[in-house]
């Protein structure tokens, strides 16, 4: 199958692995099977980038992570989110200040930066967007979600795609649009998060609704989890860095968090006494049959 193809809207010939039928199908023109040059902000560059945008206090951070750990690549992973909160992005300087830090080469860092999808190689918005478009979402009106702000945040016509900034990446207002496997939250979808917060049971309007507040600088309350802050902000958090502030602290600790729909089959199994069978003490292993 050519890139031609999928980004055409023709058709395809499938699998005829078993000598079933030829099948057919329409390739939907989605963002995601686009194949484009690679932006010379993802590609390496030779030498060691100026790493003059990660300040004392970030060095600072990255200390006190490394010292969380035995060994200090196990800090990889808050690292690249400490990164991130100086840049809104992984970028080269990025990796090679992690390498740094952990004692890693800058491939290594590379390997695992562009691996997980929560480490971005453009820059984001002030606040990213991911719509669930996984199966169960999709079916409940996330695709049709995704498609209407990305209608809704482009410009000139074109739909803004899947990690595009309507904005000016970093500046208020601006936003990064994705969409999102599963996240966890099936019982209320369709499913958005804004840095990685919830808001449950969207539709088309409300998620339209969604965006058109954070564009004005407003911070809507999510459904479950921490008072919104902005996506930069978030990742602090999520290399373990929290507000020194202690009411601000304390109203993330106390946001809502288990929503009555997920905690339904336990409360039912409460009230009708059902349990699971006892675990067994000696759980005997199934016999593995030798080759
Ligand atoms: S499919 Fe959307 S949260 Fe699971």
């Amino acid at each position: 199958m050519s890139a031609e193809s999928l980004n055409t809207g023709k058709t395809y010939g499938g699998s005829s692995v078993g000598g079933g039928p030829t099948h057919q199908e329409t390739v939907p023109d989605v963002d995601v099977v686009k194949i484009a040059p690679v932006p010379a902000e993802h590609l390496v560059e030779e030498g060691t980038p100026d790493l003059s945008v990660f300040d004392a206090k970030t060095v600072e951070r990255a200390e006190a992570i490394v010292a969380r750990y035995p060994q200090s690549r196990s800090a990889l992973l808050p690292m690249l989110h400490l990164v991130q909160s100086v840049e809104g992005r992984v970028s080269q300087a990025g990796i090679h200040f992690c390498a740094e830090q952990l004692g890693l080469t800058p491939a290594e860092v590379s390997a695992v930066a562009t691996f997980y999808t929560m480490y971005k190689r453009k820059t984001c918005g002030e606040h990213l967007v991911s719509v669930c478009t996984n199966t169960l979402c999709a079916v409940l009106g996330g695709d049709d979600i995704y498609r209407r702000l990305g209608e809704h945040l482009g410009a000139d016509g074109k739909r803004l795609g899947h990690n595009e900034t309507a904005g000016e990446p970093g500046a208020p207002g601006s936003i990064t649009l994705e969409h999102a496997e599963c996240l966890a939250a099936c019982d209320l979808g369709p499913v958005i998060q804004v840095n990685y917060e919830y808001f449950d049971n969207q539709t088309v309007d409300s998620a339209v609704e969604l965006v058109d507040k954070l564009r004005n600088g407003e911070r809507p309350a999510p459904t479950r989890g921490a008072p919104l802050r902005d996506f930069r902000t978030a990742e602090l958090e999520l290399a373990g860095f929290f507000p020194e502030d202690e009411a601000e602290y304390q109203a993330g600790v106390d946001g809502p968090s288990a929503a009555v729909e997920t905690l339904r089959g336990a409360k039912l199994a409460h009230e009708r006494g059902w349990v699971a069978p006892a675990m067994p003490d000696e759980a005997p292993l199934p016999e593995v049959q030798k080759k």
